[in-house]
This record gives C-alpha cells, sequence and structure tokens, in this order.
C-alpha cells in the first residue's frame, strides 16, 4: 500500500480502482469526494490529494469541485453541528437574527467550526417543522420556535450536557 492509499478509507481506493480503466474517470470524482466525507466527515488537503494522484485527476481540478459545491467540508466537524433554517417560513419570522446571534456567540460564519471543535454551525432549507418556525436543529433535534434571545441558553444546554457525569 503505498502513502496515497494509506490516506483514504479501502473503499473508496477499491472505487477509484474501479473506474481508473473507463474512459472518463474524471466523472466519478463527485462521488468519490462523496465516500471520502461520508467516511471521514471532511475532505482533507491529504485525502484530495491522494485522490488526485490515485485517479489520474489534477489536484486543482479535485479542490475545484471540493470548493465548488458548498455540501463538502474542508474543515473537520465539531463535536456539535448546530442548523439554522434559512427556509422562507423561518425567514419570515426572524430566522437572520437568530443566525447573527450564533454567528456572534461562536465566532463562526456558516460552514465553520470553533476553533476549540465544539460547534460547527451550517445552513439549511426548510427543516420540514415550519410550523415551528423560526428553527433551529442541534445535533439532530429540532428547536423551535426560536427568538435571538433562546440561543445564549441552547448553546449553553449543550456545553453543560457534555459536563454533566454519565
Ligand atoms: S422553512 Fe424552516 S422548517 Fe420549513
Amino acid at each position: 500500500m503505498n502513502r496515497y492509499e494509506a490516506a483514504l478509507p479501502p473503499q473508496v481506493v477499491a472505487f477509484i480502482r474501479r473506474n481508473r480503466g473507463l474512459p472518463h474517470p474524471e466523472s466519478q470524482l463527485i462521488a468519490t469526494l462523496h465516500q471520502v466525507q461520508a467516511a471521514s466527515g471532511y475532505l482533507s488537503l491529504e485525502q484530495m490529494t491522494a485522490v488526485a494522484q490515485l485517479a489520474q485527476i489534477p489536484l486543482a481540478q479535485v479542490t475545484g469541485v471540493a470548493t465548488f459545491y458548498h455540501y463538502f467540508r474542508l474543515t473537520p466537524r465539531g463535536r456539535h453541528l448546530i442548523h439554522v433554517c434559512l427556509g422562507t417560513a423561518c425567514y419570515v419570522k426572524g430566522t437572520e437574527q437568530n443566525a447573527q446571534r450564533l454567528m456572534a456567540e461562536l465566532g463562526i460564519q456558516f460552514g465553520e467550526t470553533t476553533k476549540d471543535g465544539q460547534f460547527s454551525l451550517e445552513s439549511t432549507r426548510c427543516l420540514g417543522t415550519c410550523g415551528l418556525a423560526p428553527v433551529l436543529m442541534v445535533d439532530g433535534q429540532v428547536h423551535g420556535p426560536v427568538t435571538a434571545g433562546d440561543t445564549a441558553r441552547l448553546l449553553d444546554q449543550v456545553t453543560r450536557k457534555d459536563k454533566a457525569p454519565a
């Protein structure tokens, strides 16, 4: 196993090998990156380099695809994931203020993770719970209606749960 193969999950290496003989191996690039992110939570430069080398695709093309699609993460995900719904119902009910408050409290923008690795912040379009608008989803649990004044309390709840004895 070379260092590029070692940087990727075995199933991804096998997937790339299967596609390498096909006429346009780059057509499987997005599917390959999806698999890497599913296994690792994000795409590191080392992994993107390995994909480029093994699939024989220029690294610039790999990083170009990874940065073009918002779905791909280039930094590790935090311990807790917060989704802010920016769908129409939530927007009308003031989700923008919640988003601004969370960004200020966490010191990050959408798509980023706090320096301590505790929180990642993402935006999303309609969580299917418009009746509770405006909503946030914290670690898969929907909260709503949430006001900007509730965000600090929610963050505090999550942090306190971490510190509680098991
Ligand atoms: S628009 Fe936010 S849950 Fe539907």
